[in-house]
């Protein structure tokens, strides 16, 4: 009887990224934190922002994303730490693996399968939001039943649908996206939020403002779940760790300056968006920053940042996409996963069967479901693996005192404890179905462990490589 309980050391898991195939080390802080805005500002901010208002916070929107950004930070301290100690890739998935051992190695990965195949679907919808308004703007109205899902009162999301294809396309060809693509698209982003807050904060009504908290603080706390969605992505540094140059320094600083960017921003630009526009109105549309200017009738300042939010939701797609199959090629090392997803093609020497699996399977998501609820598995995925995360800190700093941590989470294991609650409480304002669809999603998890990584994992040492597994 093998031990679920197995885990990896520390050790190994450093060993193996030291092979022939190791990644080169050619990123700093500067490129670490822009690589976490590329992967942050998107969906959360240019879309979901109107659905939380509208429905859930109201005026209040700007202590959602307090509440959101505060566990956020929480996690993102704990995420720095071990990020730092154990700079490999495969992210909370690896770090599970070395502090809790294999089985709840295996429940990170699979809730980060979850996280980022309904965040990729979640954010293909959101680009599709503005791809629809833009072409509207230029006099194109295209039908409903092409621009949203089935239970919407469409029949497929088709422009959701063609930007997977596209992506799946570049990431098969193994058109990595540079340091300075990224660069280029993250100044891009940034220059369209800061447009939104100098054209909009004029045109602030405070009447707007009242009622303040419409539906109470139960809604502002379900509004906080909602938006949490913005925040992701600061996790997305941490799967970059292989090819930093000094990741005990630059990991941390990457991973918490990114988030303190956006937070900042996210703060100022809800404020700003509840102000200009009554909030029921936002109810209207799929691309709310847009809507805001072109309601007191910038309309050249939303076509600009139409056209910003385009490009910027393009590049969280690709690092979501390019991290999903880092994600199962590192389980597939580990035996947990088929040999086939960590398999390399020999022509574009990019994993091109996983890759397209992974592009078909967000093509239906993004094609046929509500924005509504591929957004809230994504934050319940998400939530339960930084829970995972912050326990594992702790017990680390039992398990292995005296390894060296060049950064360490203030005054743990109080801020640990304090992340693991603060992702709890976020889940548990998040609908009652998106809970249900989540236990169905771990059991199914469960079930596939059991019957295949349990018995294929290479890491109990007695399990050879299996050939019958490809
Ligand atoms: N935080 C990312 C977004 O909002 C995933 O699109």
């Amino acid at each position: 009887m093998k031990n679920i309980f197995r885990t990896k050391p520390i050790e190994s898991l450093l060993a193996e990224t030291k092979g022939k195939d190791g990644l080169s080390k050619v990123l700093g802080s500067f490129e670490l934190t822009m690589l976490g805005i590329g992967a942050i500002i998107g969906t959360g901010i240019f879309v979901l922002t109107g659905i939380a208002a509208a429905n859930y916070s109201g005026p209040a929107l700007v202590i959602s994303f307090i509440i959101a950004g505060l566990a956020c930070g929480f996690a993102a301290l704990c995420y720095a730490e071990i990020a730092a100690m154990v700079p490999v890739a495969g992210s909370a998935y690896t770090y599970g693996y070395a502090a809790l051992g294999e089985f709840w190695a295996w429940i990170i990965g699979w809730d980060l399968i979850l996280e980022y195949a309904f965040a990729i679907g979640t954010v293909a919808i959101g680009w599709s939001g503005y791809f629809t308004s833009i072409v509207a703007d230029l006099g194109l109205k295209l039908p409903t039943a092409i621009t949203k899902a089935p239970f919407e009162g469409g029949l497929i999301n088709l422009p959701a649908v063609a930007i997977l294809v596209v992506i799946t396309g570049i990431l098969v060809a193994g058109v990595k996206q540079s340091a300075t693509t990224n660069n280029i698209i993250v100044a891009i982003k940034l220059a369209v939020v800061l447009l939104f807050i100098v054209l909009g904060v004029s045109h602030v009504n405070t009447a707007n403002w009242h009622p303040f908290m419409p539906y109470g603080w139960k809604g502002v706390f379900s509004g906080a779940s909602v938006i949490f969605f913005a925040y992701i992505g600061f996790d997305a540094v941490s799967t970059a760790a292989e090819e930093v140059r000094n990741p005990q320094k630059d990991l941390p600083r990457g991973i918490i300056a990114s988030l303190i960017i956006c937070t900042v921003l996210y703060i100022v630009v809800s404020a700003i968006l509840t102000g200009m526009v009554p909030y029921l109105k936002f109810k209207e549309t799929a691309a709310p920053v847009a809507f805001a200017l072109q309601q007191v009738g910038i309309n050249w300042g939303s076509a600009l940042v139409s056209v910003g939010a385009i490009c910027g939701l393009t590049s969280v797609l690709i690092v979501m996409m390019f991290g999903q199959t880092r994600i199962l090629f590192a389980m597939s090392r580990d035996g947990l996963l088929p040999r086939v997803f960590g398999h390399v093609d020999q022509r574009f020497h990019t994993p091109v069967k996983s890759t397209l699996l992974v592009g078909i399977i967000t093509m239906i998501v993004a094609g046929f479901t509500p924005i509504g609820v591929v957004s809230e598995l994504t934050n319940v995925g998400t939530l339960a693996a930084f829970i995972i995360v912050s326990a594992s800190v702790i017990v680390l700093r039992k398990k292995e005192p005296d390894r060296p941590r060049t950064f360490k989470v203030p005054f743990s294991p109080v801020t640990p404890v304090l992340s693991m609650a603060a992702c709890a409480f976020l889940i548990f304002n998040l609908q009652k179905i998106t809970l249900v669809r989540f236990a169905v999603w771990l059991v199914i998890g469960l079930v596939l462990y059991f019957v295949y990584g349990y018995k294929h994992s290479t890491v109990s040492g007695d399990n050879s490589i299996d050939e019958s597994a490809m």
